[in-house]
């Protein structure tokens, strides 16, 4: 195996440690930020003179061919490397010889792989932004045709107040919105360049560390270098991040799986994300929305994985913390991943309209507004609950909701009761009636769509 070291060495390491040490096999996804930062050092090395113009040339046009060659395919990455920063530095000095040898000038693995994490996780917090943003745009399509598509609310998963679908989507919209406010405040606040931290120590030789950030597209340089090299602070609030993205989508995924049941029947998954059984023919099962339910575990133990590596950890750089690769790589596959695909399960989902709407008549949850209504003629509220209670009692042994009773059968448990109740607790009304901000009511939705619009745009 290839190493950037081995001087004081007098043997060669075990085949088995070299395994277990080496993590080409996974950091090998930083080539990109790992050859741009190397770009942006050497190019700072040049204009300080701690490396002449030439050789800072060099190095850069070396560089520069060594990402063209991996990305059209010429240069494979290989296993023969410790890590991706070898790969990249043994691969300069046999293109371009002793120039090469001297891009780690002032420099070390440490540094170089804070910074590294530090871009990548930057991109993909762009990434998941941009994916998420996907998604609130289909949430808001659903929010914008169903304003009048009447439902039940549930609390207890008992059915409790009518609302409506778009009111229960913009349900969802609100956590995906947290959910991008907390990414991007994540990104601010990693967006501190480590380089130039060295080891841990900083160097002697004169960097110029804001020149480097800057050429980055960072804010400004990290403050202590020690911290510079150890901190993974930001890789574990991307991941609580991410998990509070994968609690969202599993919420839904579940609220899902239960709507396109044979009991609800709210919803029919498209074919095009519903699988089959092996050995019952009628099955259409709502696979998509299970896994990703069931992949949030995996992202919750990432992060607690990674929360377990670092508590021990003295400073500053030590090699537990090549564990964050895997455990940040799989984590944002997974949760990108989910995200794709619950936007595209709900894209194409039919909404069971007329089933929703009768499940709301059938499940007394006009009960709060037929109490609402004994109120309006002078019954205080506390009175009417109980009387309420007792016609939802005499409906269930009835088998009859509130608006199937005569007025007779209304009038024996209240006199107060006139015919203008059927219209004060059809769905409809009980859906307009609510009008407080954030409330299903049709001035209220169209606020929230309003605002949810210009907040998409
Ligand atoms: N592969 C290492 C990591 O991911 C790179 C840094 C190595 N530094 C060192 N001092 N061995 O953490």
């Amino acid at each position: 195996m290839a190493q950037l070291w081995g001087g004081r060495f007098t043997k060669p390491t075990d085949k088995l440690v070299n395994e277990f040490n080496a993590s080409i096999r996974f950091d090998r996804r930083l080539y990109k930020e790992d050859i741009t930062g190397s770009i942006a050092h050497a190019t700072m090395l040049g204009r300080q003179g701690i490396i002449t113009e030439k050789e800072c040339r060099q190095i850069v046009d070396g560089l520069r061919g060594i990402l063209r060659d991996i990305e059209n395919g010429t240069l494979e990455i290989t296993d023969d490397y410790e890590d991706i920063h070898s790969f990249v530095e043994a691969n300069l000095i046999d293109r371009i010889g002793d120039a090469g040898k001297k891009l780690h000038t002032g420099r070390s693995r440490n540094d170089q792989v804070a910074l590294d994490m530090r871009m990548y996780i930057r991109g993909e917090c762009d990434a998941v932004n941009a994916e998420l943003k996907k998604f609130l745009c289909t949430l808001l399509d659903i929010m914008k045709d169903n304003t009048e598509t009447y439902m039940p609310g549930f609390t207890h998963l008992q059915k409790a107040q009518p609302t409506t679908l778009a009111h229960y989507m913009g349900a969802y919209f609100e956590m995906f919105r947290r959910d991008r406010s907390r990414i991007a405040d994540c990104r601010k606040r990693l967006n501190e360049c480590p380089l130039g931290a060295g080891a841990l120590a900083g160097t002697t030789y004169p960097l110029d560390r804001e020149y480097t950030a800057k050429l980055l597209s960072f804010d400004c340089p990290t403050r202590n270098s020690m911290d510079s090299v150890s901190d993974r602070d930001y890789l574990i609030e991307f991941l609580s991040d991410l998990s509070l993205v994968m609690m969202h989508l599993s919420r839904l995924s579940e609220e899902i799986i239960l709507w396109n049941s044979n009991e609800y029947q709210f919803v029919e998954i498209d074919d095009g994300f519903s699988t089959g059984s092996s050995i019952m023919p009628q099955k259409k099962n709502p696979d998509i929305a299970e896994l990703v339910r069931g992949k949030t575990g995996r992202v919750y133990g990432h992060l607690f994985g990674l929360l377990t590596t670092m508590k021990g950890i003295p400073l500053a750089y030590d090699k537990d913390m090549q564990e964050d690769k895997e455990a940040a790589f799989d984590a944002i596959d997974t949760a990108v991943n989910c995200i794709i695909l619950t936007n595209g399960m709900i894209k194409t989902i039919t909404f069971n309209k007329d089933v929703m709407r009768k499940s709301a008549v059938r499940g007394f949850t006009n009960a709060t507004d037929a109490a609402d209504y004994l109120v309006s003629k002078g019954v205080p509220f506390r009175d009417a609950h109980g009387i309420i209670g007792k016609l939802v009692l005499y409906c269930i042994q009835n088998n009859k909701s509130i608006d199937d009773c005569s007025i007779e059968e209304l009038k024996a448990v209240h006199p107060a009761f006139d015919t203008d109740v059927y219209d004060a607790i059809s769905l409809k009304t009980c859906v307009n009636k609510r009008l407080t901000a954030g409330a299903p009511g049709p001035d209220a939705i169209r606020r929230e769509i309003a605002e949810c619009e210009s907040y998409l745009a």
